[in-house]
């Protein structure tokens, strides 16, 4: 069992650079599945969820090889739409590969997703949406079938903007026959990405970024080399480190656009924020308390810097307020920042947060991938040691959060437990 060891106190200097971002590669794999010629994806990140999702592309017969961060994946090779149990409980993701194994194979059998435990995570609009794309769809003993030898193109509304529920059925639109206009989809730029790697490859898809995707069955894919977008969490996590730990530092391959609710929020905090083309210079003296910050869909605030925002809050000189309004559920690190000596009260969807002056260093265990950095960004100014357990959680989505953190200063280590001399 590996730990992330952190000693507080450090102020934080430097420059850092950002990988490309989990939640466009993720998809994009998926999307993978569509094509029949070679796949070439650059400045892939080297976390655990893409190792998983590469497994399982090998297991339905893709051909998979990596240099550094380039991937090339060749599908011609897809042989069955089967996703096996233990790949597939290892991360909700996975769930998006049924739009893309309907449409090229007819059919798919899943299990539920596992992933992160940040609250119910259903999956009743990517059913939908696919039914009425002509699927047949059965559910049984934890599994979900879907059938149909060819989709049609169809008109979907999503009785909410969901992420996963967008990509997923604008990848099983790419070979539907007709056209498909889905409505009250989600904006996130991966979904940009996600449409921007298709139509590379030759699909037809427009209107990612707005409210309706309209998509015109094709045929077949062609080959494509594609670099990811920059992860903008990891920049959201970068800068709320700043801010807990104090210092300056320079954040390189960033797209400010994408992260404009997220600087204009944490700005609010007093840190100070230079945006530049792709790059960002970030610099702190003194944390103020927020009195709102509402988690949203895109371009609201994201709810995946929800807890970091919490760790930067847990120092602020006030009472904060974070309302949660997209997960149920997603405070399970707030036990966690109290073990610190934070001062925080959940009521209903709403965390309340007296900031205080110094939190101490405590054994922590993280309870999701977003909590678990957060839990590193506290530790790196708490009196003492922090010990973060079950970083596996943490290696889901963070290249290496130790290293990148160590090369802007902090202390923070990784061990192996038991932990004997900090
Ligand atoms: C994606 C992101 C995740 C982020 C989340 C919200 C990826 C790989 N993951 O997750 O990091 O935290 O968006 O920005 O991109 N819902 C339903 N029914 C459904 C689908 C979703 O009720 O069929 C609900 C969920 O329970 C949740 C909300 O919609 O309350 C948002 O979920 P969704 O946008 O689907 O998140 P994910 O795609 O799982």
């Amino acid at each position: 069992m590996e730990k992330l060891v952190v000693e507080g106190g450090k102020r934080l200097s430097g420059k850092t650079r950002i990988s490309g971002a989990k939640n466009s590669i993720l998809p994009i794999l998926a999307a993978s599945l569509l094509s029949s010629e070679e796949v070439e994806i650059k400045d892939v990140p080297d976390i655990s969820d893409v190792e998983v999702m590469l497994d399982i592309l090998e297991c339905l017969g893709v051909n998979v090889s990596r240099e550094s961060s380039t991937l090339n994946l060749n599908p011609s090779s897809l042989c069955t739409s089967e996703i096996p149990e233990s790949l597939m409980c290892e991360m909700r993701s996975s769930i998006f590969l049924m739009g893309p194994l309907l449409g090229r194979l007819g059919k798919v059998k899943v299990s539920y997703p596992g992933g992160c435990d940040i609250g119910p995570r259903p999956i009743d609009l990517h059913l939908k949406g696919l039914a009425s794309m002509g699927a047949k769809i059965s559910e049984e003993s934890g599994y979900v079938y879907a059938e149909a030898s060819k989709l049609r193109g169809s008109t979907i509304h999503l009785d909410y903007p969901s992420v996963g529920a967008t990509e997923n059925l604008m990848m099983a639109a790419i070979f539907a026959r007709g056209s498909t206009k889905i409505y009250n989809v989600a904006k996130e730029p991966e979904i940009v990405d996600l449409q921007n790697f298709l139509n590379k490859m030759g699909a037809k898809v427009k209107g990612a970024g707005t409210d309706i995707i309209s998509i015109e069955g094709v045929n077949y894919l062609n080959k494509v080399s594609h670099r990811l977008i920059p992860d903008r969490i990891i920049v959201g996590t970068m800068i709320a480190a700043v801010g807990v730990a104090g210092g300056e530092i320079i954040i390189d391959n960033v797209i400010p656009e994408h992260l404009e609710a997220v600087i204009a929020k944490l700005r609010e905090t007093g840190i100070e924020i230079w945006e530049d083309t792709d790059s960002l210079l970030v610099k702190v003296d003194r944390i103020k308390a927020v009195n709102s910050v509402r988690t949203l869909p895109y371009p609201g605030y994201p709810t995946d810097m929800q807890p970091q925002t919490m760790a930067l809050l847990s120092y602020a000189d006030g009472i904060s307020v974070i309302m949660e309004n997209v997960f149920d559920g997603r405070f399970g690190h707030v036990e966690e920042f109290k073990k610190m000596g934070a001062q925080i009260t959940i009521d209903g969807r709403s965390a309340i947060i007296k900031g205080v002056n110094k939190l101490t260093g405590a054994v922590l265990k993280a309870p999701d991938l977003r909590a678990g950095a957060a839990l590193v960004l506290a530790g790196l100014s708490a009196e003492g040691i922090t010990i973060v357990d079950e970083i596996h959680h943490i290696d889901r989505g963070y290249e290496k959060l130790e290293i990148q953190l160590q090369n802007l200063g902090a202390k923070v280590k990784r061990v192996h437990a038991p932990v004997i001399n900090v």
